[in-house]
């Protein structure tokens, strides 16, 4: 894809990955960015620095799993006209409770935010591209989704089932014109790798990340997974029987220490248990 003059749509714009990313295409000359996240403030500085560089910049702050506000803010785009590509970047970590547990409120916003919101993302950006019969859709999944990582099981199990999507849907797309990218990195740095703690085999820069990103873009990959020597190393890890599997899976074990979400759900709940 040739990026110069073109218009892109950024589906969490504000995350680590999300502003190392709108940089880059700041730098590229892209025609118009749509920038979209919950967090107003990094929105508005990104929409400056994008309208610094000349470039027609919007941005939308809301919550994913609005699906009102989604198709709205989707309608809204239509309304403004086509765009050549989307980029779903948007993605949480869950923590685990006292018992080792993902609890409901992880299992729900997991699967909310990880899965449900960017398959509808891909659905509401390829309905726009259609009209259009052009446009590239890049989603980011991770190198969690092909192991069944005991450390994060509703990360990975929520990031497998958009990777299953994605495959499944790819066909169809591709006889409308429109290309879908999967991407599935390993650990580069950002607010959200901050908060794994333990292991973190073989971490990039974010710079790297939002690098490999653009050339999925403009290279019109359908897949890339990076770095490429954790992407082997995974998928000989998954060849290889349950028994052998769990002690070396054991070794990038790591924690993962509860965002800003989850950190509110959980002070609401000590708060109402002393009610
Ligand atoms: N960092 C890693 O090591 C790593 C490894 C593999 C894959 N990934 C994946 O890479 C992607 C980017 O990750 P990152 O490290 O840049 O994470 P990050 O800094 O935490 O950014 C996550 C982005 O997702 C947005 N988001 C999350 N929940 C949302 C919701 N309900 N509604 C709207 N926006 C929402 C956030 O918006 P706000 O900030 O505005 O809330 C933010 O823009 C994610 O899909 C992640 O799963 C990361």
């Amino acid at each position: 894809m040739i990026l110069k003059g073109a218009k892109v749509l950024v589906i969490g714009a504000s995350g680590g990955l999300g502003k190392a990313v709108v940089l880059e295409l700041c730098k590229q000359h892209v025609g118009s960015l749509f920038l979209c996240g919950r967090n107003e403030k990094e929105l508005l500085s990104l929409q400056e620095q994008g309208q610094k560089c000349g470039i027609s910049t919007a941005k939308a702050a809301f919550d994913l799993r609005d699906e009102s506000l989604l198709t709205a803010f989707f309608a809204d785009l239509e309304n403004n006209g086509e765009i050549d590509a989307a980029l779903i970047l948007s993605g949480i970590s869950l923590t685990k409770d006292a018992n080792g547990f993902e609890d409901l409120y992880e299992i729900n916003r997991g699967f909310d935010v990880n899965a449900k919101a960017c398959i509808k993302c891909i659905y509401l950006a390829a309905n726009l591209m259609q009209k259009a019969q052009h446009g590239q859709i890049v989603v980011i999944s991770s190198l969690a989704s092909l192991l069944a990582l005991p450390s994060s099981p509703v990360y990975s199990a929520s990031k497998a089932a958009l990777n299953v999507y994605v495959k499944a849907i790819r066909p169809y797309l591709q006889s409308l014109n429109i290309t879908l990218s999967l991407v599935l990195p390993g650990f580069f740095k950002s607010p959200m790798e901050k908060r794994f703690i333990g292991r973190k085999l073989f971490c990039v820069s974010t710079q790297k990340a939002a690098k490999k990103v653009i050339n999925v873009l403009r290279k019109q990959k359908a897949f890339c997974a990076f770095p490429w020597y954790f992407y082997c190393v995974i998928v000989l890890l998954s060849f290889l029987p349950n028994v052998l599997q769990r002690p070396l899976t054991g070794i990038c074990a790591f924690s993962v220490e509860p965002d800003n979400e989850r950190r509110s759900y959980l002070e609401k709940k000590v708060r109402s248990s002393h009610v």
